[in-house]
């Protein structure tokens, strides 16, 4: 799938952004290996800490439905009922969602300001030496 079309599926998942709290609406889509898309959006809470954001949510539902392999996401954001017009970078707990389930060398995060202007960046690049499953199993074997 070309990166253009993830961008704008990320779009479209922004749609449902339940953001009444803060008024910021985020939509992500997560491409797995097989060329599934899995669209996630923000879905807040009255009492603040439920709150999941739009990638966690993407992940969620596809490894909920036995997807392991992950390809990229796009991740599209800004103020509720206004066209996106900045990028907005995963925070750090959905960085390390993505640390659980996707090669840092090679999974990308595209981020785009609008449907033609977008970044892509490796997982690695953005969360540099997170801490993953390899360190728990080094831990175990000294
Ligand atoms: N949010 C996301 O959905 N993804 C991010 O990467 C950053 C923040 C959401 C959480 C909250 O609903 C709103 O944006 C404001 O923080």
């Amino acid at each position: 799938m070309d990166e253009s079309r993830l961008v704008r599926e990320a779009a479209a998942a922004r749609e449902a952004a339940y953001a009444p709290y803060s008024g910021f609406s985020v939509g992500a889509a997560l491409l797995t290996k097989s060329g599934k898309v899995y669209r996630g959006c923000n879905i807040e809470n009255a009492t603040y800490s439920p709150t999941n954001c739009a990638e966690r949510t993407a992940f969620f539902k596809a490894v909920s439905e036995g997807e392991r392999d992950f390809e990229a996401i796009a991740v599209v954001g800004g103020k509720s009922g206004e066209p996106f017009s900045d990028y907005c970078p995963p925070c750090g707990v959905c960085r390390q969602v993505m640390m659980e389930f996707c090669d840092p060398g090679r999974f990308r995060i595209l981020l785009a300001k609008n449907a033609e202007e977008w970044k892509a960046f490796t997982l690695a690049e953005i969360l540099p030496m997170g801490f993953g499953r390899d360190q728990l199993e080094k831990g175990r074997s000294e």
